[in-house]
């Protein structure tokens, strides 16, 4: 797109690891292989427990903290919830919206739609989440995939896309031993940034970061990145154990 756009990592930790001192040795961990990149952003979305352990404050942080989800109101009786303008408030970074795994718990589009806005309008970088959960061999994915797009975007005005990004998750890949072709995942780029494209218009959209995630792990990172042409990459199991995800950080660091 002649854009030049850092590369970015996120790991999502799910609900794990179970107790705070490993939660703090991954932390250390990535901080100090993150310490060492000049190309590659990375980014923690821990449980909510472990968020203040990733923060710094007073200091800039190496590794930047982002939530794994957010309440689609502001603010108000919503018992267990935690708000977009609370976690900015305490220095987070980023969130993570429309993960397949909430989608499966029940979020539907109009809903993620809401939170996105809600996050971007806290100021927070938002990492929306969209894929299909069968590839079929028609193509009917596709349309499948522009419909869960533009649906998790209504009301979403043109001024804050600028600190929108999408992972494009398919969620047949997610949590499974393989990932997509490096080149079926270059195909899915460039479809999604039209779709957001035909939505926000070109200009509005050609920095705008995509990442593809689903069974990333150190060995198909670089081909990804390299033959993928993904700005990033979102990894579920591999961002929390240690030694793979700093063997993963390295690989994407290299890739030009
Ligand atoms: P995985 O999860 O890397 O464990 O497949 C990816 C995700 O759910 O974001």
């Amino acid at each position: 797109m002649g854009v030049a756009r850092t590369k970015i990592v996120v790991g999502n930790w799910k609900m794990n690891p179970d107790y705070v001192d490993d939660a703090k040795r991954v932390i250390r961990e990535t901080r100090k292989i993150a310490s060492k990149f000049s190309k590659t952003k990375v980014v923690i979305c821990p449980p909510f427990p472990f968020i203040p352990f990733a923060l710094r404050s007073g200091k800039p942080n190496i590794v930047l903290v982002g939530a794994q989800d957010v309440h689609e109101e502001d603010r108000g009786a919503h018992t267990g919830s935690t708000s977009a303008l609370m976690l900015k408030s305490v220095g987070v970074d980023y969130a993570i919206v429309g993960h397949s795994e909430r989608r499966k718990a029940g979020e539907k589009d109009d809903l993620v739609a809401k939170k996105v806005k809600t996050a971007l309008e806290a100021g927070l970088q938002t990492i929306l989440c969209v894929g299909e959960d069968v590839h079929d061999d028609d193509g009917a994915y596709l349309e499948i995939l522009k419909q869960q797009i533009k649906a998790s975007l209504v009301g979403v005005p043109k001024k804050l896309v600028k600190k929108l990004l999408v992972a494009y998750e398919p969620v047949w890949a997610i949590g499974g031993k393989s990932p997509m072709e490096p080149e079926a995942v270059n195909e899915m780029v460039i479809f999604v940034r039209k779709v957001l494209a035909d939505i926000f218009g070109q200009e509005n959209v050609m920095a705008t970061q995509i990442l593809y995630g689903g069974a990333v792990n150190f060995r198909n990172a670089g081909d990804i990145v390299g033959k993928g042409g993904v700005d990033g990459l979102l990894i579920g199991r591999e961002s929390v154990n240690p030694s793979g995800f700093a063997e993963l950080l390295k690989v994407v660091e290299e890739v030009i």
